[in-house]
């Protein structure tokens, strides 16, 4: 780690161009953290492919295969999920299938965090970061569509796309909210903790580098420092609002330590919660206990650092906690 202390300690990256560096210097800071780390930029470097989840609500997964068959669309399932499908176009959301509610276009990693959350049918559910809706709509869809999921999302902007995801896809216990998480009001509902609540936080975006090469162009330190602040205020407010017993699931789309441990290490300092294991059948890092002068605790290991290269997917951070007696 100290040979990365300058990147680590700098408040911007010097961006390509006006330099020798290359777009993807930023993560010269994870050197140290990662596994084979010339395999973690070069499958960096290389564009991702589309992949899109089947819609349980509308259809089976054999129904949505056999569309796609006859479509002429190209598809290989997941070895760890069978309802996300690697595509072979470029365009899933243009197929009949997505038209009709059959699929939604999402990346294969991004359906990781619904899934570890498990939440069951009739349950109260609060996605508490919901736009556009893709795990939203998953979370109903692992649900019955039975119950309720509360889909919130601060952007009133990005509501529409939400609202039109949740139509299309035809998740009928989907409630749409506009609140700002980190004080948000169960006024409005007649129950007063959930069962479970997503906590897919706004973040950095790092892990998305393969499918937005601009991912970095604008990274510093100070944005990191700052999302991060907001991410620790969205996690309390998760756990002061989900039931004794219940779970949270907190996922990020970056690598940064100050928006993964470190976010989780403050809660666990001061809501009533534990991190814990769970089951998932890809390759992953488990979460780290000491970065740039600070500990966490050991708990962490129990998060999932998904990689690029470990999966050829984007990005992901997933931990799970349990809310404990306050
Ligand atoms: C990573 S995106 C969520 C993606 C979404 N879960 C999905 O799967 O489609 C993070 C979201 O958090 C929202 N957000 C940012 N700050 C927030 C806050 N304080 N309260 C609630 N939502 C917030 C952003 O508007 C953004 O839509």
């Amino acid at each position: 780690m100290a040979a990365n202390a300058s990147r680590q300690g700098g408040s911007k990256p010097t961006k390509p161009g006006q330099s020798n560096a290359g777009p993807m210097e930023p993560l010269e800071r994870y050197r140290p953290i990662i596994d084979d780390f010339e395999a973690f930029i070069g499958a960096c470097e290389r564009p991702l492919g589309t992949a899109v989840r089947v819609n349980t609500i509308k259809t089976s997964v054999d129904r949505a295969l056999e569309t796609l068959t006859d479509e002429g669309v190209d598809y290989e399932q997941a070895d760890w999920n069978p309802r996300v499908l690697r595509l072979t176009t470029d365009s899933p959301g243009s197929t009949w299938a997505s038209f009709h509610g059959l699929t939604h276009g999402q990346e294969e990693v991004s359906a990781v965090p619904p899934v570890v959350l498990d939440p069951q049918p009739g349950e109260r559910v609060w996605d508490c970061c919901a736009a556009p809706g893709g795990k939203a709509t998953q979370l109903a869809a692992l649900m019955d569509d039975e119950g309720t999921v509360v889909a919130n999302d601060s952007n009133l902007g990005r509501l529409s796309a939400l609202r039109f995801n949740a139509e299309r896809l035809g998740a009928t216990s989907l409630a749409v909210t506009n609140q700002d998480a980190r004080n948000y009001s169960l006024a409005p509902f007649d129950f007063e903790t959930f069962d479970r609540t997503l906590v897919d936080a706004p973040c950095s975006c790092e892990g998305t580098i393969r499918k937005n090469p601009d991912a970095l162009d604008e990274w510093s330190l100070s944005h990191v420092t700052s999302v991060a602040g907001i991410q620790k205020g969205i996690l309390r407010r998760a756990v002061q609002a989900t039931r004794e017993g219940g779970t949270i699931v907190y996922s990020t789309c970056t690598f940064a330590p100050e928006e993964n441990e470190a976010v989780l290490q403050h809660v666990l300092e001061r809501e009533p919660c534990r991190i814990v294991d769970f089951d998932l059948d890809l390759a992953y890092a488990p979460g780290i206990t000491e970065w740039d002068g600070d500990s966490f605790d050991p708990s962490l290991t129990n998060a999932a650092r998904i990689y690029p290269h470990h999966n050829d997917t984007g990005g992901f951070f997933v931990a799970k906690l349990e809310v404990t007696a306050g």
